[in-house]
């Protein structure tokens, strides 16, 4: 599904970072320089045979000064709904793609009188770009990067020769831990903090950094919400009387949006709250996967967030 706004690009270099790990530079076919963005924004990305049947989110992981291309780096998993995959096996440097305008919902504060940054696994692009300007402008940061080191760790060459003793390193499969306490009870006033990788982590992060008494508004986090693929279900829009199958591999989201309707969403990660929207009934279960939801909202089931959230049953009623 291409949008309105996207902004068509060729694939100019597809490079290997890591195991399972790809770079890919994008740049606008028409020549020119793709919007500015910063340190921590993401884009979507049509992906798939059918048209860009499925858009996915993908952090943008180069320099906020190149004004030439984009570039993302994505993890090759086995839980994909394909886009993954699509992009590591049939995507190829010449290629064109429609990707969306850069979104940033993992901005730097930079009323910050110093920055934490805690990276686990793949949760290392954002603070790639955020490196390169917290750098650039001449902040006070330090980035703790837990990774595997039995093979090439992505980017942690470029990370050690760009930070120097900004840049500390744990090697997660040989038993290091970022020690969370002594970390953070060791920042001075003013300090914000920004986590971002696997889900227990970004807890255990933000439980520490709320036990030692960080006020929330200092803590900064980005979650990956994937969403699972499921069975199919019928969604019937109670304003239009419309009704769209979603199928096995697509989200309700991209479900409406391929049958013509402009649903609201912005992240498409389940974080940002955006496409809410109201349930009038559920013949099934709703199957919550979002991070915006309380646990009361998902149990009083009087909204769903169509980017990942889907039913499990036959049909779905929205007041949409
Ligand atoms: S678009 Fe952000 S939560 Fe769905």
């Amino acid at each position: 599904m291409i949008h309105a706004h996207d902004i068509r690009v060729r694939v100019t270099a597809i490079e290997d970072v890591a195991a399972r790990t790809k770079r890919f530079r994008f740049e606008p076919v028409d020549g020119g320089s793709p919007p500015l963005f910063a340190g921590g924004a993401h884009i979507t990305v049509a992906l798939g045979d059918d048209d860009g049947a499925i858009r996915n989110p993908y952090t943008l992981s180069g320099s906020p000064q190149d004004r030439g291309g984009y570039e993302i780096t994505v993890l090759r998993t086995t839980d994909s709904r394909g886009g993954s995959a699509f992009l590591h096996e049939q995507v190829r440097v010449g290629q064109e793609l429609s990707i969306s305008a850069p979104i940033n919902l993992f901005p730097i504060n930079f009323l910050a009188r110093r920055h934490l940054l805690i990276a686990g696994g793949i949760g290392i692009t954002p603070f790639l770009s955020m490196t390169e300007q917290l750098a650039d402008l001449g902040q006070n940061f330090e980035l703790h990067y837990a990774m595997t080191c039995s093979g090439a760790a992505p980017y942690e060459a470029q990370l050690r020769s760009r930070l120097g003793r900004r840049f500390h390193r744990y090697c997660s499969d040989r038993g290091e831990r970022i020690d969370l306490e002594t970390l953070l009870a060791g920042q001075p006033l003013g300090t914000h903090l920004y986590v971002c990788g696997p889900e227990r982590l970004i807890d255990a992060t933000i439980a520490m950094a709320t036990s030692l008494g960080w006020p929330s508004e200092n803590i900064h986090f980005e979650r990956f919400a994937g969403p699972p693929p499921g069975d199919p279900f019928t969604v019937r829009l109670a304003k239009s009387g419309q009704t769209v199958t979603v199928g096995q591999h697509q989200t309700l989201l991209e479900a409406l949006e391929r049958a013509g309707v402009e649903p609201p969403s912005l992240c498409r990660g389940g974080a940002c709250g955006q496409c809410e929207l109201p349930v009038l009934s559920a013949e099934g279960e709703l199957l919550h996967y979002d991070h915006f939801l309380s646990e009361e909202a998902r149990a009083a089931g009087h909204s769903i967030m169509t980017c990942v959230s889907r039913l499990k049953g036959r049909e779905l009623v929205l007041d949409f």
